[in-house]
């Protein structure tokens, strides 16, 4: 009971601003130990607690479709492997990547993950995608990783329209870059790929802001999406 009530009077009386997780957020992305982050030890440029968000989104939305731009080392398309398998619907992984040089071999060989040598915007991309969604019925999870300038974001965003549906779920990642708040000289990139977007279609997606600011950073803020 006294350590209830002491815990309890521990949050009560916790009031941080917002500079904390600002401040950690900063840390993090410039000690660039994002580099050196790994899944099984494969690397993944991500943070920890934007993959346990992610491992709660699929574990409630339980897509039949995963597509990913931006495969690098494939650390992230594993992760994403890893936690459908334990979910145990029918899934496919669908990572696109247009330099594969550094794919590790385990994301090579899992046969649950299908890679693409190819920009993300190539309308074969579009293509698979369109083939897929009929193959793997159920949700779609997308995540935005590739090429981080505003234009390619954009037309990544524009690319997706037809091809997501109501409930559907889209990660645009790094949008934290050009000053929200990391590497302000950086130009603009997927925070202003996001704003442009919803200018020009301010319906298609609402921000699921919770799931944003669940652990007090993201590397994707206002990038966490819900297709309406
Ligand atoms: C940030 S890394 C991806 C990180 C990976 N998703 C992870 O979490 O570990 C970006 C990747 O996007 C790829 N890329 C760059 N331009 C691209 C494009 N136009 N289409 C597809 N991939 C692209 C790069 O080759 C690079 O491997």
């Amino acid at each position: 009971m006294r350590h209830m009530i002491a815990s309890r009077l521990n949050s009560l009386l916790y009031n941080p601003d917002a500079s904390a997780a600002e401040q950690y957020h900063i840390w993090f992305y410039t000690t660039k130990v994002w580099e050196r982050t790994k899944w099984m030890n494969v690397t993944t440029y991500k943070s920890p607690s934007d993959m346990w968000n992610y491992q709660e989104i699929l574990s409630s939305l339980k897509p039949g479709l995963i597509i990913e731009f931006g495969t690098a080392f494939g650390g992230s398309a594993l992760f994403f492997a890893a936690v459908m398998r334990q979910i145990g619907n029918p899934f496919r992984i669908l990572s696109v990547d247009i330099h594969p040089g550094r794919i590790d071999n385990k994301t090579k060989s899992d046969p649950d993950i299908e890679l693409l040598t190819m920009s993300s915007v190539d309308s074969r991309v579009a293509s698979r995608i369109s083939s897929l969604r009929t193959e793997f019925q159920g949700p779609a999870f997308a995540i935005l990783d590739s090429d981080h300038s505003k234009n390619h974001v954009l037309s990544e965003l524009k690319m997706l329209r037809p091809l997501l549906n109501s409930g559907d779920y889209l990660v645009v990642e790094d949008s934290n870059i050009n000053g929200h708040p990391v590497n302000p000289m950086w130009g603009p990139g997927p925070f202003e790929a996001i704003d442009e977007y919803f200018q020009e279609f301010p319906e298609d997606y609402y921000h699921d802001i919770e799931r944003e600011n669940k652990f007090g950073f993201t590397c994707a803020p206002n990038g966490f999406l819900i297709r309406r």
